[in-house]
């Protein structure tokens, strides 16, 4: 079973009413129930957290590794700002998506830019609550491909096969 860690970072608490608009109108404790549902049906285990500190979400990332087989991330606002989470997320070397609720690109330009997306495989935003499920599953497909537990954000997923290998060894001779 793949043990994924899902951390929603600051403000997302007020999920239902902030700016529902932007951000629709379900509670966080909702999604996280429906996330939950979903990952258990699919095989897979989730432990999620909510916080709006900077420092105690790079805490929990730092005692991840070892401990879980992939991350979601939201970082909220610290998408823009923190290099603690970003540094935190390439240490800990899981497998990471980054989500969102809202499409980052159609918003305002501060909000283009991810110092989190280059240490994660991959960032999914724009699908409302969709985005994390789309996360989970993407995390499920990468383990598929690898279960032996060697995925990292730098490392290819599959190990080359057994006829690629042979290939290079007679290119070797
Ligand atoms: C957000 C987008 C961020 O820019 C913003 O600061 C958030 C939520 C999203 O899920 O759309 O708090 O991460």
């Amino acid at each position: 079973m793949m043990k994924i860690l899902v951390i929603h970072g600051p403000n997302l608490q007020l999920l239902g009413s902030r700016q529902p608009t932007v951000y629709g109108t379900v509670p966080l404790a909702r999604i996280n129930q429906e996330l939950k549902q979903m990952a258990h049906a699919r095989g897979a285990i989730l432990t999620i957290m909510q916080s709006n500190h900077e420092g105690e979400i790079a805490s929990v990332i730092g005692a991840a590794r070892g401990r879980y087989d992939g991350l979601i991330i939201n970082p909220a606002a610290y998408t823009h700002t923190s290099v603690a989470i970003r540094d935190a997320i390439e240490a800990a070397g899981l497998p990471t998506v980054e989500v969102h609720l809202s499409n980052l690109y159609a918003r305002e330009p501060f909000r283009h830019q991810s110092l989190i997306a280059p240490v994660c495989r991959g960032q999914i935003c724009g699908f409302g609550p969709i985005s994390y499920r789309l996360g989970i599953d993407a995390l499920l497909a990468l383990w598929a491909a690898a279960p032996q537990g060697s995925l990292h954000p730098s490392m290819p997923t599959r190990k080359p096969s057994s006829a690629a290998r042979a290939s290079k060894r007679r290119k070797r001779r």
